[in-house]
């Protein structure tokens, strides 16, 4: 029996390699060149699914140019590389990675937020190129963390671990806005008032951004928006670029109007707002709100699994467009009957 066949488009970790190949004939990246969608599309040829990271985009153009395609794995929570529409149309299942990254992210926005509110980059600069010469009461101050006022706008389990940290932690007021509020219970355990966009913006000390990008939440923070903000206010961003303005963010961080940003995704990346590159009150870091090596592995492991389920006619773990869990059963039992475990069998 022929085993399916799948990509992997970048290089990940050996084990997880390893442990796909046990079910797979795997076509693997690991001098880990990026491909162009030409290129990832030639590549797919005659494969069944594909392990993507979030940054490879599948949408109706590749559905249509690899007919055995039959499941996208994204080794990420953020799945806006996925065209869901065109790949359900297609038949093609696709499934990201939550719950796993939710901590070591939730902890990455605290480190970010307190690296940004007490200038931690800009003083340790300072202090590389020599120019600490003398101790001055003011030197570096910042804006504090505790008993302020945390702004969480996009409130699902990432947004909820920012705020139980932020309000059992640090004593924080916590305040948030959703698409759709929160139960009751989840309020409690988050000590989070719900409030508008604007009140969020006007009042907050700290802004923490973890909406998911859609075309919708296309620039959520331009200069409006930063314009709502206090002057000593600080922005967080780990959620995707696109959702600020990075032109407009330049613009405000330059002339104050804000105190400080702290960034980890951009517009195009991983190319930065040149702007960006050259304002002081900014910390920047290259998407790894998600990077530890246990969590980037249970990332993998997940989108392996799923891989794995689908591939062997079992459902998807954490599937985006779970309808086709069913329909795609009958696809795989079709062409590869071999392939269906008998209580699978549509
Ligand atoms: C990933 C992320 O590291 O999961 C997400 O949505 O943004 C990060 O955790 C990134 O997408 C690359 O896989």
């Amino acid at each position: 029996m022929n085993k399916p066949k799948i990509l992997v488009v970048r290089a990940i970790f050996p084990e997880v390699i390893a442990r796909l190949k046990q079910h797979f004939e795997v076509t693997s990246n690991p001098a880990d060149e990026i491909w162009s969608k030409t290129q990832l599309i030639g590549k797919l040829q005659g494969h069944h699914g594909v392990f993507t990271t979030g940054g490879e985009r599948i949408d109706a153009e590749v559905v249509s140019q690899c007919p055995d395609l039959k499941i996208c794995a994204n080794m990420a929570v953020g799945y806006n590389n996925f065209d869901i529409p065109a790949m359900t149309a297609a038949g093609v299942m696709a499934t990201n990675a939550p719950d796993v990254l939710t901590e070591t992210t939730a902890d990455f926005g605290f480190a970010l937020l307190m690296a940004t509110a007490r200038r931690v980059t800009e003083s340790e600069h300072y202090l590389r190129a020599g120019q600490w010469t003398k101790w001055r009461y003011d030197m570096f101050a910042g804006s504090d963390i505790h008993g302020s006022t945390l702004g969480i706008l996009g409130m699902g389990r990432i947004g909820q671990g920012i705020a139980r940290r932020g309000a059992h932690g640090f004593g924080m007021k916590v305040i948030y806005h959703n698409r759709s509020r929160l139960s009751a219970e989840l309020e409690t355990q988050c000590k989070a008032s719900y409030v508008s966009k604007d009140e969020l913006l006007k009042t907050a000390d700290h802004v923490m951004l973890v909406v998911p990008y859609s075309p919708e939440s296309h620039h959520t923070i331009g200069a409006a928006e930063l314009a709502l903000m206090k002057p000593s206010a600080t922005l967080i961003n780990i959620a995707r670029g696109g959702i600020v303005d990075d032109a407009a963010l330049a613009a405000a961080l330059r002339g104050n109007r804000i105190a400080a940003a702290g960034l980890d995704v951009f517009e195009g990346e991983p190319n930065v707002h040149p702007d960006l590159l050259t304002v002081p009150n900014v910390v920047l870091t290259p998407h790894i709100a998600s990077a530890t090596l246990p969590t980037r592995l249970a990332m993998a492991n997940l989108a392996a699994d799923n891989l794995i389920a689908v591939l062997t006619g079992k459902e998807a773990l954490t599937p985006l467009n779970s309808p086709l869990n069913s329909r795609l059963k009958r696809t795989l039992d079709q062409s590869n009957p071999a392939q269906a475990a008998p209580d699978n069998v549509a």
